[in-house]
């Protein structure tokens, strides 16, 4: 599936030139990101984590649906985060409300990783009641 969300506020993001591997924890799905194919769904910035894991049958909740006004896609990079551009001020003052902020906190919806290594992101706990694999 393919599109884009009129209601995202564009953020400057550098989109992979080559295949990366995402992995979604605690579920332990790894997928292969391929540039080509981004975006893979609807829902957050292309090539986002939260658009990427949505076209693999990961799901993360977004209540805003990815447009950088809620903290429900909130996500924690084990693996990769120097990948992902900077976060945006507004992306920041949407993560001060998300409990159990940690340093390498993201919103799913917002961080774009550019391919430059692989990575892994835990969604947590209280997140991970709407986390599935479909597959
Ligand atoms: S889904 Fe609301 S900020 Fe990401």
């Amino acid at each position: 599936m393919g599109g884009s969300n009129p209601f995202i506020k564009q953020v400057e993001t550098r989109l992979p030139t080559k295949k990366y591997s995402l992995t979604f924890l605690p579920m332990n799905v790894r997928v292969e990101v391929d540039p080509a194919k981004i975006p893979y769904s609807r829902d957050g910035q292309p090539g986002s984590i939260l658009e990427i894991a949505l076209g693999h049958g990961v799901d993360i909740d977004h209540a805003c649906g990815g447009v950088c006004a809620c903290s429900t896609c909130h996500v924690i990079l084990r693996e990769g985060l120097a990948s992902c551009q900077p976060a945006s001020e507004d992306e920041e003052d949407q993560l001060d409300n998300a409990p159990g902020l940690t340093p390498c906190s993201r919103l799913a919806c917002q961080a774009v990783p550019d391919g430059s290594s692989d990575v892994t992101v835990e969604v947590p706990d209280w997140n991970r009641n709407l986390a599935r694999e479909s597959h």
